[in-house]
């Protein structure tokens, strides 16, 4: 049998971060599998960040970012050049992950080409077309597209079961952000980000926070660096360290509040070792990004959701994550209640894992075999302890 073609194609941080074990994983078994990377570079520097640390090296970029760009130009540049990689390529399969534009984009042109096509995180749904925006539509475009859906957890699978998607091409294999999870939090690392030498983590409690969703630009933005601003005057034993995205729209906003302020570390992204470290020694994590919704109930800490509807419930239900939106006042409640009431903080804070073991990408790799007939059984689903 010869070796299959597999081209992993991702263009985002986050994508690069949850892709990263399964690449590592398909070239472990370098009989079965010739897997090549392609990245549209979406992202450019925090991408760049990720392959460093996981040491991949492309074997196409396209390297499509531009400052402020638009949705449409996403989308146009990334067809032409990923239609171009393919033809050249020729893969058995390729695999896209979750619901970013690059990931609707390399869906489409794989179809255009009628390439099998595997979804990694596939069937997150919060209904809302909106929101988050436009990666609820994005995940779902890929959905229709895609042959092999690999769901991370049971509610993943059930959305799309409604969808009408065939059981028999749906596989639960856990949320492979949590195999790279385990593979970077190291109890024993050494732990020195220059930026935050003023920080005493040993008397301050940390708020860390990330924002960078689209349908939060402007005026919710506004009044989450506001309520943070707010907070940090009125408890004195708080330091909030906000990693700021590259994006320039939101670094503004961010500057312009919260940048003079004391006990403010505005920095820029972190390597994503030093960053989960970071968040490992955080009180409370404040953030509007999917992936950290995962990683943070992983680690024990308390989650505020920075938006109205979440596509990842099951941490919500484990009582670890809580949506506050973005309102001035519910934010400043919530963060009031988990500083000064220590009983809710304690049920926020117990680690559960509701998204994964992280045999996530091994499983990935089983099903693939399995999907094209190398070996008969499945592989087990992850079930949720
Ligand atoms: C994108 C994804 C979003 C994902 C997020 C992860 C879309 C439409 N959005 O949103 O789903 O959650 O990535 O972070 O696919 N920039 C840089 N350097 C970088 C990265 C970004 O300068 O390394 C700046 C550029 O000016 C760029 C802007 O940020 O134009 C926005 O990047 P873009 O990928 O369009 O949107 P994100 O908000 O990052
Ligand atoms: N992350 C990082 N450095 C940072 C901030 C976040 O490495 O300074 C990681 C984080 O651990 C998570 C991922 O980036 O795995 C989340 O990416 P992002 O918030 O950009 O996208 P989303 O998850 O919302 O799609």
């Amino acid at each position: 049998m010869p070796t299959l073609k597999i081209l992993t194609v991702f263009g985002t941080r986050p994508e690069a971060i949850k892709m990263a074990p399964v690449v590592k994983e398909l070239r472990r078994y370098p009989e079965e599998f010739n897997c090549q990377v392609a990245v549209t570079a979406q992202h450019r520097e925090m991408l760049d960040q990720v392959l460093k640390l996981f040491k991949i090296e492309p074997d196409y970029d396209l390297n499509i970012m531009q400052p402020g760009q638009k949705l449409e130009d996403i989308t146009t540049r990334a067809l032409n050049g990923l239609s171009e990689v393919f033809r050249l390529s020729k893969p058995d399969m390729v695999l896209v992950h979750g619901d970013t534009t690059t990931t609707f984009v390399a869906a489409l042109a794989a179809f255009y080409q009628q390439i099998p096509i595997g979804h990694v995180e596939a069937g997150l749904r919060t209904g809302d077309r909106y929101a988050p925006f436009p990666e609820e539509i994005n995940r779902r475009l890929a959905g229709v597209l895609a042959d092999l859906h690999f769901a991370p957890t049971n509610t993943a699978r059930s959305n799309l079961l409604k969808e009408a998607i065939p059981e028999k091409n749906i596989y639960v294999t856990g949320n492979t952000v949590i195999d790279a999870l385990k593979a970077t939090v190291k109890d024993d690392y050494n732990f020195k980000i220059p930026e935050l030498k003023g920080v005493d983590f040993a008397k301050q409690r940390i708020i860390l926070v990330t924002a960078h969703r689209r349908e939060n630009w402007g005026e919710p933005l506004e009044e989450i660096f506001t309520a943070l601003r707010d907070l940090v005057e009125i408890y004195p034993d708080v330091s909030v360290v906000f990693p700021v995205h590259y994006n320039p729209k939101i670094r503004q906003l961010a500057a312009d509040i919260l940048g003079k302020m004391d006990r403010v570390f505005l920095i820029d992204p972190l390597d994503y070792q030093p960053f989960v470290n970071l968040m490992a020694r955080s009180y409370i994590v404040m953030t509007d990004s999917g992936g950290l919704q995962e990683e943070a109930p992983s680690l024990g800490k308390p989650v505020l959701v920075l938006r109205e509807v979440t596509e990842r419930p099951e941490a919500v239900r484990a009582g670890t994550v809580r949506l506050v939106g973005t309102n001035y006042k519910n934010i400043q409640k919530s963060v009031k209640e988990l500083l000064e009431d220590k009983p809710i903080y304690d049920s926020m804070a117990h680690a559960v894992n509701p998204y994964g073991d992280g045999n996530a990408s091994r499983r990935i790799r089983e099903a693939i075999s399995h999907y094209f007939g190398l070996t008969i059984a499945r592989p087990e689903d992850f079930a949720a302890k």
